[in-house]
């Protein structure tokens, strides 16, 4: 039953990655140079025809990872002072990407294409703390 439950919860927390971070990715690497050339004023309303799309998506992917987030942290209580200061950076970082994951979605922010700069690069590299802190089992 429990080996059941962690098989869903890392199911759900990859997947909710896959759809925050590689959403970002695809957004901020694709779509953004893509539609540089337009008309300012089409661009804007790209921008916000895509934020709504994407701010339902995003605030489901954000609660699966605070939920299934929430599970691992006490599936691995007591791994130690190195996994737990590594868990600390991370949960430092999340909180970045959960703020700007917030922003971005508003429908006017014309910062957007720099916070989801900042939340990809925060985004990478809580997935290589999240490498470690595996690493750091035995
Ligand atoms: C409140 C938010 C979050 C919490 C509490 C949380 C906590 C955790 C914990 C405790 C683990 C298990 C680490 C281990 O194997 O010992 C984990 C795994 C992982 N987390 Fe998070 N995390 C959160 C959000 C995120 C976010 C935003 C990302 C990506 C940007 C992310 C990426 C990953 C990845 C890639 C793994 C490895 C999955 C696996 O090997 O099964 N996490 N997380």
């Amino acid at each position: 039953m429990t080996d059941a439950l962690n098989i869903l919860m890392r199911w759900l927390h990859i997947s909710s990655v896959v759809v925050s971070i590689g959403g970002i990715l695809y957004a901020r690497l694709v779509v953004a140079p893509s539609i540089a050339s337009m008309p300012a004023e089409q661009q804007e309303t790209l921008g916000v025809a895509m934020a709504a799309r994407y701010r339902g998506l995003l605030y489901l992917a954000m609660l699966f990872l605070l939920a299934s987030g929430t599970y691992n942290i006490f599936m691995n209580l007591g791994r130690g002072p190195l996994y737990h200061a590594f868990l600390g950076i991370k949960l430092l970082l999340v909180l970045h990407v959960f703020a700007v994951g917030f922003l971005i979605v508003k429908p006017k922010n014309p910062k957007r294409a720099r916070m989801m700069t900042g939340m990809l690069i925060s985004g990478v590299i809580i997935i290589a703390i999240s490498a470690v802190l595996r690493q750091l089992h035995i």
